[in-house]
C-alpha cells in the first residue's frame, strides 16, 4: 500500500519532535510536511532545529530538509497531527478540518466538544461513532479527533479494566515530568529541588476528561460516567514521564488478585494489528518500589502504562500507581494509535 502523508502542525515542539520521531520508518504514514509557527516558517527543519531538537535519535533524513511551512491549510498531506500551543490551535486545527483534512490532535482545544471524539482506542473505539455527527453539524469535509491529556490517558487505561466492578469513586495524586510544560518550559529555578503544586488547569482536564473518556455513546453524544473524580496535579523534577497515586471504590468489592488479573488481561486491540499498540499495554509490576519513570516509562517503546503497588486503601478500598511516558503514549504516540484505528476502521481513505 502507499503510505498516508502526514503533516505535523507544531513540529518544533516537544510533542512534534516526537512525532517525527516515532513517525520515521512508519509503515502506513510518511511524514511529507512540517508546520509551525512564523518564527520557524520558510527554514529547513534541521535548520530550525539546531539546539532545540532534545530527542536522544537524530532527526530523519526525510524530515532534516523539509522547509517548515505556516500552519495553515494548503500542505501536501492527508492526515494533521496537530501538537500546536493550545493559545493558538483552536481555530487553526477547525480551518484544516474544514479543508478536508484529518485533524489528529493532542491539544485540549476540542476536546470536550459533544461532537468530537476524546479517544483512546483500547477505551473507547466505539467513540468514533461521533464522526458522522460532526460532519453532519459542522458540515466539514475534514475531521477533528483527540486525544486526552497526558496525566489522563495513563491513569484512565488503569480504570478502563477496572470499570466492570463498579468503578464509583476516584481519587488521583500526579508527579507530572518537565517535558509536560513543552520548551523551555518551567524555569529551573522553580523546579530544581522543588515540587510545584499547580499545573495551570490540569486539575479540570482530568476531572471532566475521565468521564467523557468512560462515557458510554448514546446516540450522537457521550453520556458521561457517574464517577466521582477528584485530582491534584504536581509538577516535579522529573525529565519524562508521569507518576500518579489512585485510590478507588469498586462497589463489586473484587479481590486484590482480580483487580490484578482485570489489569494485566487488558488488551482489547490485540486482534487488529496496529502498528504502534503495545503488546501489553497495562504492564503490572511486582516489586515493591515500582513502577519508576527512569526504569519504566520506555517500556513498549512508551506505549504501555505502568502499574504497581496494587493493595487495600483504608480510604476507598483499592489503590495503585501507574506511571507512563508523557510525550508517547501520553501525547504523539497517542495521536498516531488514533489515526492507525481509523485507519483500520476505513475512516481514512
Ligand atoms: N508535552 C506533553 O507532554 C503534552 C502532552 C499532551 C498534550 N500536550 C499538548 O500538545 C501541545 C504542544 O505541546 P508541547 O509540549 O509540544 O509545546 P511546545 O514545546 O511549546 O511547542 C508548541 C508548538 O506550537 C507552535 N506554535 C506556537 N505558536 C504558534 C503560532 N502562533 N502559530 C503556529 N504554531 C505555533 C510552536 O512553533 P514555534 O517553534 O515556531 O514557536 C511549537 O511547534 C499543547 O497543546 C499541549 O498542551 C502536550
Amino acid at each position: 500500500m502507499d503510505k498516508v502523508k502526514v503533516g505535523i502542525l507544531g513540529a518544533t515542539g516537544m510533542v512534534g519532535q516526537r512525532f517525527i520521531q516515532l513517525l520515521a520508518n512508519h509503515p502506513w504514514f510518511e511524514v511529507t510536511e512540517v508546520a509551525a509557527s512564523e518564527r520557524s516558517a520558510g527554514k529547513k527543519y534541521s535548520e530550525v532545529m539546531e539546539g532545540r531538537w532534545k530527542l536522544t535519535t537524530d532527526i530523519p533524513e526525510g524530515v532534516r530538509k523539509l522547509v517548515v511551512k505556516e500552519c495553515a491549510p494548503g500542505l501536501d498531506c492527508r492526515i494533521a497531527f496537530s501538537s500546536l500551543d493550545a493559545e493558538i490551535a483552536g481555530p487553526i486545527e477547525q480551518a484544516f478540518a474544514k479543508a478536508g483534512y484529518v485533524v489528529s490532535s493532542n491539544s485540549r482545544n476540542h476536546r470536550m466538544e459533544p461532537d468530537v471524539p476524546l479517544l483512546i482506542p483500547e477505551v473507547n473505539a466505539e467513540h468514533l461513532g461521533l464522526i458522522p455527527v460532526q460532519k453532519k453539524n459542522r458540515g466539514w469535509q475534514g475531521m477533528i479527533i483527540t486525544n486526552p491529556n497526558c496525566s489522563t490517558i495513563h491513569l484512565v487505561i488503569a480504570l478502563k479494566p477496572l470499570m466492570r466492578f463498579g468503578l464509583s469513586k476516584l481519587l488521583v495524586t500526579t508527579m507530572q515530568a518537565l517535558s509536560g510544560a513543552g520548551y523551555p518550559g518551567v524555569p529551573s529555578l522553580d523546579i530544581l529541588d522543588n515540587v510545584v503544586p499547580f499545573i495551570g488547569g490540569e486539575e479540570e482536564k482530568v476531572q471532566t476528561e475521565t468521564l467523557k473518556l468512560l462515557g458510554a455513546l448514546a446516540k450522537d453524544r457521550v453520556v458521561p460516567a457517574q464517577i466521582v473524580v477528584s485530582a491534584h496535579c504536581n509538577r516535579v523534577h522529573v525529565s519524562d514521564g508521569h507518576t500518579e497515586c489512585v485510590s478507588v471504590k469498586l462497589d463489586a468489592n473484587p479481590g486484590l488478585a482480580e483487580v490484578t488479573k482485570a489489569m494485566q488481561e487488558f488488551n482489547p486491540l490485540k486482534q487488529l494489528g496496529l502498528p504502534s499498540s503495545p503488546s501489553r499495554v497495562i504492564i503490572v509490576k511486582q516489586e515493591p518500589n515500582r513502577p519508576q519513570p527512569k526504569m519504566d516509562r520506555d517500556l513498549e517503546h512508551g506505549m504501555a502504562s505502568v502499574v504497581g503497588r496494587i493493595r487495600e486503601c483504608p480510604l476507598l478500598g483499592y489503590k495503585f500507581v501507574v506511571l507512563g511516558h508523557n510525550t508517547i503514549r501520553g501525547a504523539a504516540g497517542a495521536a498516531i494509535l488514533n489515526a492507525e484505528l481509523m485507519m483500520k476502521k476505513g475512516l481514512i481513505s
